[in-house]
């Protein structure tokens, strides 16, 4: 017969037994942990290891492991963020502002508020357009009023949606909107939080850093900010006002001419070495998330990311199913940690 263990989630004991994984024991004991795919796919289910010590499969990064696939092995206790139920709301788009010559800020009014998480992201359907996934954030000024919705869109050329913007989604056109999803949120936390973006990806990136500036002003804060283009470059009022409070910020262009005020390359050609003391929340394009995963687990540090893949959510929350060469080298890292995590104090 299976011996028994206890395992505490977020403060509450519950009976469990050893080598069910964190997720079958926290249900049973009536605990659920936010979950999607309980196959070690979506990372949906991350939790903190507050102390103890559990078999982490191989999906430990930082103090995180995957619940739905990390086993008990003895009295552990788990942590995770409570976040706001799913909900669909209703509105209208108020302002269709373009940023730059690729990027437009659109503002939605909800008929009534939905509650998220600086970074987290929701599913918006303009009209009768196909849906897709956008992170609410907030104007470069920091405004932003509670039943507004803020998106930065990227215009695809030959999109289902985004070529739409200023023509037939304008002022008025009616907005579908479910949500929040993700775990790339602002978490309050101790160590240095290192924010890391590439292009629009500064949507989500921005809600996150003026949280921390706002929640926990004395904790350390890096900023890297890049976009391909130059003329892209539209973060720079929200870093100024990021760097007046303390933070350290780093704009990067990849593309000429870079200008005086940005470095050359790409964000993680300018990332200080991460150590397990870091949490990085990172947002942008596949790759460079992807690489920036991967300088997180080899430092140690605890990464949050939710990648844009605008059509299809699954795969926004997830691994990709075709994972390229950096997440295959990032999936081996992960597979080669050692299976018992340290007690942490
Ligand atoms: S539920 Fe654990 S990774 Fe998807």
């Amino acid at each position: 017969m299976a011996e028994l263990v206890s395992l505490v989630i977020n403060g509450r004991r519950v009976s469990a037994k050893a080598g069910q994984t964190l997720l079958d024991a926290g249900l049973a004991g009536g605990r659920v942990i936010p979950h999607d795919c309980a196959t070690g796919q979506c990372d949906t289910c991350r939790v903190r290891i507050h102390s103890g010590s559990v078999d982490d499969a191989g999906t430990r990064i930082g103090d995180t492991v995957l619940a739905c696939r990390a086993r008990l092995t003895a009295e552990a206790a788990i942590e995770f963020d409570e976040v706001p139920d799913v909900v669909r709301r209703l509105g209208n788009v108020e302002s269709v502002v373009d940023l730059t010559p690729e990027i437009v800020e659109v503002t939605v009014a909800l008929r009534k508020r939905l509650a998220y998480l600086p970074g987290q992201y929701v599913r918006v359907s303009f009209a009768d357009l196909p849906p897709r996934d956008y992170s609410p954030t907030l104007r470069s000024d920091g405004s932003g009023e509670l039943h507004e919705l803020i998106f930065q869109i990227r215009r695809q050329p030959g999109g289902a949606v985004s070529p739409h913007l200023g023509n037939r989604i304008a002022a008025g056109t009616k907005v579908k909107v479910e949500g929040p999803f993700g775990h790339a949120f602002h978490r309050l936390g101790r160590g240095r939080l290192v924010i890391v973006s590439s292009g629009v990806g500064w949507a989500p990136a921005w809600a996150v850093a003026r949280a921390s500036r706002l929640r926990e002003p004395q904790r350390e804060l890096l900023v890297v900010a890049g976009a391909r283009h130059p003329h892209n470059l539209y973060m720079r009022p929200a870093l100024d006002w990021l760097r007046e409070r303390g933070a350290i910020t780093i704009l990067t262009c990849s593309g000429g001419p870079v200008p005086a005020d940005a470095r050359t390359g790409r964000p993680t050609l300018h990332l200080p070495m991460l150590t397990a003391e870091d949490t990085v929340v990172t947002a942008g394009s596949s790759d460079m998330v992807a690489a920036v995963q991967f300088l997180a687990a080899a430092g140690g540090a605890t990464c949050y990311s939710d990648p844009f893949y605008a059509a299809d959510r699954k795969a926004a929350v997830g691994t990709p199913r075709n994972p390229n060469f950096i997440q295959r080298l990032l999936q081996r890292v992960s597979r080669n940690r050692s299976t018992n995590l340290e007690p942490i104090a």
